[in-house]
């Protein structure tokens, strides 16, 4: 991973997932969040953090003395979690936490999982602290990705992620989840309800996924090869479906 250790000082780095980006390429979303979060931080310095849909760990590094408290609906996913601090089994879109409890709500790779994103949303919103944060990171369903994605049976998923991954995903411990992709996570749509809930956009950035950088490197598709795709994609659909823009990550800050 890319980012900065000097800036807060670690606790478990090594549970932390590993961005892919290849070292002297641009600066990736992982490193720009990051960034947000260590100035966030530096006011902020004994934060309490709610991971939800924490599966077995996360990308975001935290100050020694945070409070991580990781919701999932899967007992298994929490058992493998050595970064939160607290376990709460239960799903995201039904689950009441604490009105203004949390500095900072993150949500990474579950809402393109679950029927009802707005409602876990809406929780998100509500649990946060007026000045707090919210980070989001899904697939973008206006991309050749998520489509494939949504149209293909849940074996498909796992075969593909055993190829990229090996041979662990599918086996018990090593789960893939069923993608739902609901219409709600269109960009535009983010946006307004995160407006209409007091949000603030601090960071809308759409990028390439680790998963996607994996598969071209294994399948030696260079950007080159990609980017023309992407373009042609482009043309063909009139801008709809793109290509290289697989995913999306968000940073909201909640009006005071
Ligand atoms: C693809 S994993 C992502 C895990 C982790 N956030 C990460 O970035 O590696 C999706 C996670 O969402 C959890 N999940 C799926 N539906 C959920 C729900 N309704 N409520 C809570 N967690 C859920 C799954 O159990 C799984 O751990």
């Amino acid at each position: 991973m890319s980012t900065n250790d000097s800036a807060v000082g670690l606790i478990y780095p090594n549970c932390l997932k590993e961005s892919s980006d290849q070292p002297g390429e641009p600066m990736d979303v992982i490193e720009l969040l990051q960034h947000h979060v260590d100035a966030f931080v530096e006011n902020c310095p004994k934060p309490v953090i709610l991971e939800a849909g924490c599966g077995s760990g996360g990308y975001l590094r935290f100050p020694e003395g945070s409070r991580i408290v990781g919701i999932d609906i899967s007992q298994e996913e929490l058992d493998k979690n050595t970064i939160v601090s607290e376990k709460i089994v239960g799903d995201i879109q039904e689950y009441e936490h604490e009105p203004n409890s949390y500095d900072l709500v993150i949500c990474w790779d579950v809402l393109e999982h679950i029927p009802h994103p707005d409602k876990a949303f809406a929780k998100f919103c509500g649990a946060v602290k007026p000045d707090g944060l919210i980070v989001l990171a899904f697939p973008n369903v206006c991309s050749l990705k998520a489509i494939v994605a949504k149209m293909t049976p849940h074996w498909f998923h796992v075969k593909l992620y055993r190829l990229i991954y090996g041979k662990k995903y599918g086996s018990p411990g090593y789960i893939t989840f069923p993608t739902v992709l609901h219409k709600f996570l269109k960009n535009g749509t983010i946006r307004e309800f995160a407006q209409h809930n007091n949000l603030n956009t601090v960071v809308a950035e759409s990028h390439e996924s680790g998963v996607q950088k994996r598969f071209r490197r294994k399948f030696y598709l260079g950007d080159g090869v990609f980017r023309f795709f992407d373009k042609c994609l482009r043309l063909v659909t009139f801008g709809n479906v793109v290509l290289m823009d697989s995913d999306w990550v968000y940073l909201f800050r909640k009006s005071s």
